[in-house]
């Protein structure tokens, strides 16, 4: 007697058998739960995934699966690139209004799929820290739940294709000629410094973003000891210097210097006027150095917010008033405050409700605008 197939067993037969929609989903809900990437699966499989998907399967109906995560659904519908077809509907999210912008809780690849394409002039975000920091945990120690918090553990692999995703998606929304602005810096993995910015710029180019900038924010308080191993041995190849420094990457996506749409080269006489950079400071700010303060433990309820002066730098050189910034990973919402008081429309995106409160509640607080 032929034993019936399993939904995977009839995916790998030769021809495939043909699989209705529950039994697709299982077999990617089987694939995430073994912590398996969907690019793990073989090329053959994802191929006939992505064109029976195409016919059957609605990107509604992976959100909505039971038993897969939001994360996870969004990852498969990236990785067959179902999004592409896809916009998610505005009035299922959690929407936080906040001066000229808002907050959006959630994925922000969920978030991302409810922009237009072509609609942001500017985005500039601090992705999260790969291994370094568990967020949920650091929000239940806030509020009293537990004592400390630890490291997630999660492959680089998937680190790269969490992120690789996002950016991807943000290429979409972002306007031509607009602008992605990253910091990051070297993680530590497995005992190893990791040249996360340097693979991130190759990561970046390949989805289509030009690289333009490398800009250094020089912190200048130093919290690490590395540069105490040399005074124990001062020998040579025991020089550890103490981490002082974060990179900002500046991308941006393509277009034709005098295009209609190259949104830096049709702004009228009037505008620009009304968006002329107050020079006060320049001299220092013409390098690719910044040096700048970080954010004291005591002036922020997040673990590594970014100070005002790194959001102002850089919304003022990139964008115009009224224009849209966008921060995908907006944390304790530093570029939404910055972006309000310099008059633009902000949209941040954040999992974490508790950080996108204390970020509303900083911009209600808010008097009026001063700074240029
Ligand atoms: C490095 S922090 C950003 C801090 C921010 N620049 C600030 O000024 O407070 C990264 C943030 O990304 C959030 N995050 C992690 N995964 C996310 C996701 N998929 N979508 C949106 N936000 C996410 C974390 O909760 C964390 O607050």
């Amino acid at each position: 007697m032929k034993l019936s197939q399993s939904p995977r067993e009839k995916l790998l037969s030769n021809p495939p058998s043909e699989l209705n929609t529950e039994e697709l989903l299982a077999v990617l809900l089987d694939a995430s739960n073994k912590k398996q990437n969907i690019n793990s699966l073989s090329k053959e499989l994802v191929d006939y995934l992505r064109s029976n998907l195409t016919a059957k399967l609605k990107v509604e109906d992976l959100l909505n699966f039971k038993g897969l995560e939001e994360s996870e659904a969004l990852q498969i519908i990236s990785a067959l690139e179902l999004g592409k077809r896809f916009r998610f509907n505005r009035e299922k999210l959690k929407i936080h209004k906040a001066g000229l912008g808002e907050f959006v809780c959630g994925d922000c690849m969920h978030g991302m799929k409810t922009l237009a394409d072509d609609s942001v002039v500017l985005a500039f975000t601090s992705p999260p820290y790969h291994n370094a920091i568990n967020y949920g945990d650091h929000i239940k120690k806030l509020e009293g739940d537990i004592h400390y918090w630890e490291r997630t553990e999660q492959s680089y692999d998937y680190y790269k294709t969490f992120l690789v995703d996002r950016f991807k998606e943000m290429y979409r929304v972002i306007k031509p000629g607009g602008h992605n602005v990253v910091n990051i810096s070297p993680v530590a993995w497995e005992g190893k410094r990791v040249a996360l910015p340097f693979h991130f710029v190759c990561w970046m180019e390949e989805i289509g973003w030009q690289f333009k900038e490398d800009i250094i924010w020089e912190k200048g308080i130093v919290k690490d000891k590395r540069s105490g191993v040399l005074m124990q041995h001062p020998y040579p190849g025991y020089y550890y210097p103490s981490l002082a420094i974060e990179y900002v990457l500046v991308f941006q996506k393509s277009a034709g210097k005098k295009t209609e749409n190259n949104i830096y080269h049709n702004r009228s006489a009037k505008e620009k006027k009304a968006n002329e950079i107050d020079m006060e400071g320049y001299q220092e700010q013409s390098k690719n150095i910044w040096n700048i303060r970080p954010v004291a433990p005591s002036e922020n309820i997040h673990p590594c917010p970014f100070p005002e002066e790194l959001a102002h730098r850089v919304i003022k050189y990139y964008s115009y008033k009224n224009d849209t910034v966008l921060d995908i990973f907006s944390g304790s919402g530093v570029t939404n405050l910055v972006a309000e008081k310099l008059k633009r429309k902000h949209i941040g995106m954040e999992t974490e409700k508790h950080y996108i409160e204390y970020g509303v509640k900083k911009i209600k607080n808010l008097k009026t605008t001063t700074r240029k």
